[in-house]
């Protein structure tokens, strides 16, 4: 049941604590502060690369699963959608790691993806949450996300789960390949062991978060901004408000925006910036600023360390808890999905059952 929250959506976002960290229990060990990853049918430290496909919010996931490998590892990372990659045929030297990831293990589009680079010669990984799927089956390895049964539709603690596990297989594969020191390494796991308790303090910003909700469910059209890790948390939030608010909404990297959607600001386009003090955190900054001067109306995540910068430009700001660079799009993702589920609920339609959409998409 729904144990007293009015969706299923809603109950499974408070789930989102409670599932980063039975997600880390099985790969993590706190009292050495390292990732153990069961034993891999390869080697991690001589993959040439890795090829990510999913589908939806799956393929955001692994976005941010590229800026990890990229920066951590070192490791040369090409991904696509699997409705894409499956038609695609890039050249692969075999022993390249395939990273498929799946909420139900049955998405069609990823399955034939999978099926693809099988041929290829290419290991597959899949980091999944129904464990005996159609996908579980195909694969060489599985991660599991540890999130439990998702009933609402829109993905939700599914894909913080997916982010864990992408967090902790990139500190695995940066450690093999000589690319993290043990220090590093003791620091990036605190920062994921602190994410339950951080994650559990974004509910107390539920009214910020709904004062929010009310301008953007009288927009027709809203911009999602963000940089870097934070760029595919946007795309979440963009994805997560169209299907089940139906307000039409885009994500751009914070960056493009001087490259075409700037004309579209006015103040019938709320901005919603996904902006917590990261490295990247003036960039964006000057991004909102550029919007703010035409008009925009900015209403901005942030952290307790951007929220002084950020001060008087946005219409409204929640602020969030600070927390390391590297889980920083792991925690503002859950901010992202409350707006979604906010504006949904004051736009009265279906949330956890939304018009046109299946929970598992087993047609190509
Ligand atoms: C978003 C959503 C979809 C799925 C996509 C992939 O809220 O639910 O975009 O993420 O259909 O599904 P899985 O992860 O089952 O492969």
């Amino acid at each position: 049941g729904k144990d007293g929250y009015r969706h299923y959506m809603e109950k499974e976002l408070h789930e989102h604590p409670l599932v980063i960290g039975q997600t880390l229990q099985r790969m993590v060990d706190p009292a050495t502060r390292r990732v153990s990853l069961p034993d891999l049918p390869f080697n991690l430290a001589s993959v040439p690369r890795a090829v990510i496909t999913a589908c939806g919010s799956a393929f955001y996931a692994g976005m941010v699963g590229r800026y990890w490998l990229e920066e951590l590892a070192r490791l040369p990372v090409d991904i696509d959608v699997a409705s894409e990659m499956r038609y695609r045929d890039p050249p692969l030297t075999p022993g390249s790691l395939g990273l498929l990831i799946s909420q139900s293990g049955e998405t069609a589009d990823t399955l034939a993806a999978l099926r693809g680079l099988r041929e290829k010669a290419i290991h597959i990984l899949s980091v999944l949450n129904v464990e005996h799927s159609t996908m579980a089956r195909e694969s060489d390895t599985v991660l599991g996300t540890v999130a439990g049964p998702e009933i609402s539709v829109a993905s939700t603690k599914a894909f913080t789960a997916q982010l864990t596990v992408l967090a902790c297989l990139s500190i695995a594969t940066a450690r093999a390949r000589g690319k993290l020191d043990s220090l590093r390494e003791e620091e990036l796991v605190g920062a994921l062991l602190d994410l339950p308790s951080r994650a559990a303090d974004v509910f107390k910003q539920g009214d910020a978060i709904r004062t929010m909700a009310r301008v953007v469910a009288e927009a027709r059209d809203v911009l999602y901004l963000g940089r870097g890790s934070l760029f595919p948390v946007a795309m979440e939030g963009a994805l997560k408000l169209k299907e089940i608010s139906y307000i039409h909404a885009e994500a751009y990297a914070a960056g493009e925006m001087k490259h075409g959607p700037i004309s579209l600001i006015d103040r019938s386009v709320p901005i919603v910036a996904t902006a917590p003090s990261t490295p990247l955190f003036d960039k964006t900054l000057s991004n909102l600023q550029e919007a703010k001067a035409r008009g925009g109306r900015l209403l901005v995540f942030t952290d307790t360390r951007g929220a002084e910068r950020v001060g008087a430009i946005a219409e409204h700001m929640v602020v969030l808890p600070s927390v390391h660079d590297f889980v920083a799009p792991i925690l503002q993702t859950i901010p992202v999905q409350i707006l979604a589920y906010e504006v949904a609920v004051l736009k009265g339609t279906d949330v956890d059952q939304p018009r046109n959409l299946a929970k598992s998409v087993t047609v190509e």
